[in-house]
């Protein structure tokens, strides 16, 4: 069964070595099926039950073995994995590495990855029943469930050794299941959200447009971690080459005319307004109806500003959260600043961008001001920061930040 939530996640899965690790081989596919990304990482003991080879082959990546590993090193190997992984899930999970893990221990690459990465971690253990009961393993999993770390199963029944108790690895679908449930929480419960996305095209003529460089990238992670939050989103989207994410309702819209239309029809159901789009500033005045000939060494063009979308929303609704961006080359605070008093934000998101920044990258970082007090002439900023990381986990830190904001102001 197609759960979704797993959809577009990076799943760094780590074998341990336990008879159950043969079934690690199904597991690759039944995430692959819910359209995880799956990349491996193998204990030297794991690879004692099943090969790095037939793993590689399933996951179609390079299965890592060794934190020594010269090759992967050379671009710190182990740090680039941890950060790239949306979940990291460990399964089979033996009682050595549970002991590992209670204890910080680092010196095999599993462990290592573990000790640097900051996403969900999930362990499925399988160990003979008296292992799993030993007091000393009942304790570690006491500590590792109080630093945040989830468990599933072990199940109850037949094992490998011949005795019965719990021990087994959980079955796999409901594996998957629980994998996927981490990525659902209800910080939007019941609230609906308008996500505005990538750039606006204003026509020249009818082949040729102004226009930049947004993706879409970022705004269509917001929009799939708000939905993850359990809210009703709408994606007001420019013209990006990306798929819809699951659940979200997308409205199509090329100028920024039609975006300020599209997004002001919806104000009146809407709570949060998340303004992502790179919207062009400025448009022809005249838009000519045949191509323009390439007649003159020189040509001009007048231009007008586009509507501001963020103003004309927070005239028309003086409820609505709003959370501006910035995307500027330079003084980012300064700008930001301004923006978010000139706009009546109740929050705003500032990037930097320019060549290998912001715009189309699968990284951003956000710094984040909101006002404190209400008084517009004498407003009082605070600030957050969202390190450099893949956009759809700034994505989910800066819905978590939004949430917590909404709900700060709807309350007070
Ligand atoms: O799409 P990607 O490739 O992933 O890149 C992401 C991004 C860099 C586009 C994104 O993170 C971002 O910064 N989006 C906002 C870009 C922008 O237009 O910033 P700005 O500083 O020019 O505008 C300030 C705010 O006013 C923005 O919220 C913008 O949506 C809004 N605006 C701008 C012009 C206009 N006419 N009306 C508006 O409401």
């Amino acid at each position: 069964m197609l759960m979704q939530n797993l959809n577009g996640k990076n799943v760094l899965l780590g074998v341990c070595g336990s008879i159950a690790a043969y079934k690690s081989a199904e597991l690759i596919r039944l995430l692959q099926e819910q359209g995880a990304r799956v990349r491996v990482v193998m204990t030297a003991s794991a690879q004692e039950f099943i090969t790095p080879l037939t793993l590689q082959t399933l996951s179609k990546h390079p299965v890592r073995t060794d934190l020594m590993d010269p090759v992967a090193e050379a671009t710190m190997g182990h740090i680039e994995l941890a950060r790239w992984a949306d979940l990291v899930l460990v399964a089979p999970a033996t009682q050595e590495f549970m002991a590992k893990l209670v204890h910080g221990r680092a010196a095999d690459l599993l462990s290592a990855i573990c000790s640097v990465a900051d996403v969900p971690m999930m362990l499925a253990p399988a160990m003979n029943h008296s292992m799993w009961m030993n007091a000393a393993t009942q304790e570690n999993r006491q500590q590792l469930i109080k630093r945040g770390i989830y468990f599933v199963g072990p199940d109850v029944g037949e094992q490998a050794c011949g005795e019965h108790g719990p021990g087994r690895l959980v079955d796999l679908e409901s594996l998957v299941a629980a994998a996927a449930k981490l990525y659902e929480n209800d910080l939007l419960a019941g609230i609906s959200v308008i996500v505005s996305a990538g750039p606006t095209r204003e026509a020249i003529d009818p082949v040729r447009y102004l226009s930049n460089r947004s993706s879409g990238k970022m705004a269509y992670a917001i929009a799939e971690a708000a939905q993850e939050a359990g809210a009703k989103v709408t994606l007001v989207s420019g013209p990006v080459a990306l798929p819809t994410p699951s659940k979200v309702e997308r409205i199509d819209v090329i100028s920024a005319e039609q975006m300020l239309g599209a997004i002001t029809s919806l104000l009146a159901q809407s709570d949060i307004f998340v303004s992502a789009a790179a919207v062009a500033d400025y448009r022809p005045v005249k838009f000519v109806n045949q191509k323009i000939k390439k007649d003159k060494r020189t040509q001009s063009l007048e231009l007008e500003r586009t509507p501001d979308i963020l103003k004309t929303v927070r005239e028309q609704s003086e409820d609505l959260f709003i959370v501006g961006f910035a995307a500027e080359t330079e003084n980012l605070e300064i700008y930001a600043k301004q923006k978010l008093a000139s706009k009546g934000m109740n929050m705003i998101a500032a990037n930097l961008v320019g060549e290998q920044q912001g715009f189309e990258q699968d990284d951003n970082a956000l710094e984040l001001f909101w006002p404190k007090n209400k008084d517009q002439d004498n407003m009082i900023i605070q600030h957050k920061s969202l390190e450099m990381r893949p956009k759809p986990k700034l994505a989910r830190q800066l819905i978590a930040f939004i949430a917590e904001r909404y709900y700060a102001k709807t309350t007070s």
